[in-house]
């Protein structure tokens, strides 16, 4: 039985105060740092989307000046999906229920019902911070007074020399600490991709390793392998031609990774996995291609959907849901450098899973 099974989770302290269960403590160190919550594209002016981050209902809005707001989708009055109304010309939320209106801000502005215009200060909801980035709109949900951690850099992706190609969103009933050590796992490429870029021939992998740049955030490692063209013919065994290349990760932990050259050379690609509950996460993706590759985007979203397709499969499948970060509940190999870098920074980030 493995020694996960044994664990217990405490949940009161010895003078019977309740102690943080691991899933809460995720969700509460989680919210310092910015997540993608849609694509920029997916909230089109005059539009609300209903958005799920770190297990709260979200309402996400622009208006038709382009203002971005995010607020509970939690109407202060009877407690109605905001989501469910609309955005006013005047740039309110307006709730379909009764009417009630909400600036930006989360502040009532509008109560049809009333004969007077004297809102009460507690008829409001709260609102995030908001942001938009290479194609993408990010959400912080850290308080008023809280400093939020930095944001990713992402360079390329608002750079003319690229194109960005944005993929569809994955919803994965797994933590996003599991997608993102799989998207990071070269072990696993020869094995579970041998049908796309995996090359079944060369299992072993080479010696990496893996530096904590200076930002006290990013792990960086480039691993070199044979990867196979997936687009090429296999031969009369089966194989397909192999080319020597490198894959250069740059893990902004806790949620991004940057993976340089897996997509051809000059390629950038980015995941963000981003918890909608301690245990679920929804991946948005895109990669920028040097525009002179005359990139076929339609594909390449083929072929990336083909290499998702197994990874899913495993990560949902994995047991415990929540990473270990006692790095003797699972095994590691020399070759897992950098799930045994990630789990270690984890921890040192507070997490306790
Ligand atoms: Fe929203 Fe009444 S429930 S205005
Ligand atoms: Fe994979």
């Amino acid at each position: 039985m493995p020694k996960h099974a044994f664990r217990t989770v405490p949940w009161v302290h010895d003078d019977d105060t309740p102690v943080e269960t691991p899933d809460q403590a995720f969700l509460r160190i989680s919210r310092r740092f910015w997540h993608v919550v849609a694509r920029s594209g997916d909230v089109v002016p005059g539009g609300l989307v209903p958005v799920t981050l770190l297990d709260e209902q979200l309402v996400l809005g622009r208006t038709l000046d382009g203002e971005l707001t995010l607020l509970d989708d939690l109407c202060a009055h009877r407690g109605v999906r905001l989501s469910m109304g609309a955005l006013t010309s005047g740039g309110c939320v307006r709730c379909p229920y009764h009417g009630w209106e909400y600036d930006l801000d989360g502040r009532c502005t509008a109560i049809p019902q009333l004969d007077h215009d004297r809102i009460p200060a507690t008829a409001r909801v709260t609102s995030y911070r908001v942001a938009e980035q290479a194609g993408m709109v990010w959400a912080c949900l850290v308080g008023e007074d809280e400093q939020p951690a930095p944001p990713p850099e992402l360079t390329e992706a608002d750079d003319a020399g690229f194109d960005l190609f944005v993929g569809e969103p994955l919803d994965w009933a797994c933590s996003s600490f599991r997608e993102i050590e799989n998207f990071c796992d070269v072990a696993h490429f020869s094995i579970l991709h041998a049908d796309t870029f995996g090359n079944g021939r060369e299992p072993v992998i080479a010696p990496y390793e893996v530096t904590l740049l200076d930002d006290g955030r990013t792990l960086s490692f480039d691993a070199a392998y044979p990867a196979c063209d997936p687009f090429a013919e296999p031969d009369a065994e089966g194989h397909r031609p192999s080319f020597p290349s490198v894959f250069g990760y740059r893990v902004l932990a806790p949620f991004t990774v940057r993976l340089e050259g897996a997509a051809g050379p000059g390629t950038v690609m980015w995941i963000h996995s981003t918890p909608t509950s301690a245990r679920t996460c929804r991946v948005f993706w895109d990669t920028a291609f040097p525009v002179e590759a005359r990139t076929d985007f339609a594909a390449y979203a083929e072929f990336e959907e083909k290499v998702w397709g197994p990874d899913r499969a495993m990560v949902e499948g994995q047991r415990p849901e929540l990473l270990p970060l006692d790095l003797t509940e699972e095994l590691h190999l020399p070759f897992d450098r950098f799930a045994v870098a990630y789990r270690r920074l984890l921890g040192e980030m507070g997490y306790r899973l």
